[in-house]
């Protein structure tokens, strides 16, 4: 269990700046992801962590204190990549156990150390199988029982489920995250599927070139994103660009955008002057009678998705706003319609963070 501080991360591999100052926070018991796309430095924050990569600047704290001169073996983390690399010659029980027997527990101990964790993650009765005799999300488990029956302060998890298809995904991340908040252990979890992100975490770090662009709950980094990066990455979304900005109020303002005005929350600070975009997430536009519509324009492609059917809406201006609509409606392309918007889902924010 504990509180972790990440303080502004520096890592150089060669002179390639890798991490430029990261930091965040885990609170005990908190899941905590980093988001983003390959190479963004999201293993070598986890692997600076981890205690296998030195940082070149910045602190690591745990409780207030620093760990960066405690080596890897001695910080007590659990750790589970990608690449389980199980020992293929040991039984699935002798390999949750080898960490155990490292640390020369009583045989008895071991035993029932080994057992308990594998019924935590449901791997009882294939004790005595080998790696080869097993399924990938069963390996999988083997990795994450590896970890947990060491009983970490801290889990460290990275591309824990890209090996899986993704019937298997689903079921490892719930048990990861219920074992996660069963047993209150805080922990860094690395992925660069959204979904993943928003369903599993306390808190996610988008991460940009080796920074975290936002900090912040599931929630707000999707309906609050602080720039059209962290809005793209966490999901769908469609942009328009704005005429012209006034500032109404704290994080309010008033903008004029496809012949219309609208007012609305966006990031606090922005000025008439800043370059900005209007987010406005799928679902947050609905199809209506072109009298009651926000905005006009033309259906340019619709398609049955079973469950919904997707619409792309092109506006006078040149905008296209893309949206779910009833599976039944009637629409088509080239129909003219209307489109209503829920102002309390519509954001604005600064083309790029200050
Ligand atoms: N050992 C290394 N030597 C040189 N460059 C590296 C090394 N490891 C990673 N990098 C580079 O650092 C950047 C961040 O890598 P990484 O943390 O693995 O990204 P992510 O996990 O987000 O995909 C990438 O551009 C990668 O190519
Ligand atoms: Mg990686």
């Amino acid at each position: 269990m504990a509180t972790v501080e990440v303080r502004d991360l520096r890592k150089r591999y060669q002179d390639f700046l890798a991490l430029d100052g990261v930091s965040l926070r885990a609170e005990t018991g908190q899941l905590v992801t980093l988001l983003g796309p390959s190479g963004c430095g999201k293993s070598t924050t986890l692997r600076c962590l981890a205690g296998f990569l030195e940082p070149n600047g910045g602190d690591i704290l745990v409780e207030g204190e620093s760990i960066l001169s405690t080596p890897a073996n001695r910080r007590g983390f659990g750790v589970v990549f990608q690449n389980y690399a199980l020992f293929p010659h040991m039984t699935v029980a002798e390999n949750i156990g080898y960490g155990l027997k490292l640390q020369k527990l009583p045989k008895g101990e071991i035993e029932t150390r080994v057992y308990d964790v594998m019924k935590l993650v449901r791997l009882d009765g294939l004790g005595d199988r080998l790696p080869r005799e097993i399924s990938g999300g069963q390996q999988q488990r083997v990795a994450l029982a590896r970890a947990l029956v060491l009983k970490p302060r801290l889990l460290l998890l990275d591309e824990p489920l890209a090996n899986l298809d993704a019937r298997l995904r689903d079921e490892v991340r719930w048990l990861i995250r219920d074992l996660q908040q069963q047993s209150g252990i805080t922990a860094f979890y690395v992925t660069h599927d959204q979904s993943e992100a928003m369903a599993m975490s306390d808190m996610v770090a988008v991460m940009k070139a080796g920074r975290v662009a936002q900090f912040a709950t599931p929630r707000e980094i999707y309906q609050k994103p602080v720039e059209r990066y962290v809005a793209d990455f966490t999901g769908e979304a469609n942009f328009l660009s704005c005429d012209e900005v006034a500032v109404t109020g704290e994080g309010r303002y008033s903008i004029a955008v496809a012949g219309t005005t609208l007012d609305l929350g966006g990031v606090a600070g922005i000025t008439s002057d800043t370059p900005v975009e209007l987010l406005l997430r799928p679902e947050a536009l609905r199809l209506t009678s072109v009298d009651e519509a926000t905005f006009r324009g033309t259906v340019t492609k619709s398609a049955f998705l079973g469950a919904a059917l997707h619409c792309e809406i092109t506006l006078p201006g040149g905008g296209v706003l893309k949206l779910s609509a009833e599976p039944n409606a009637n629409v088509r392309t080239g129909d003219e319609v209307g489109i209503a918007i829920d102002h309390s889902h519509a954001w604005l924010m600064p083309e790029v963070a200050p």
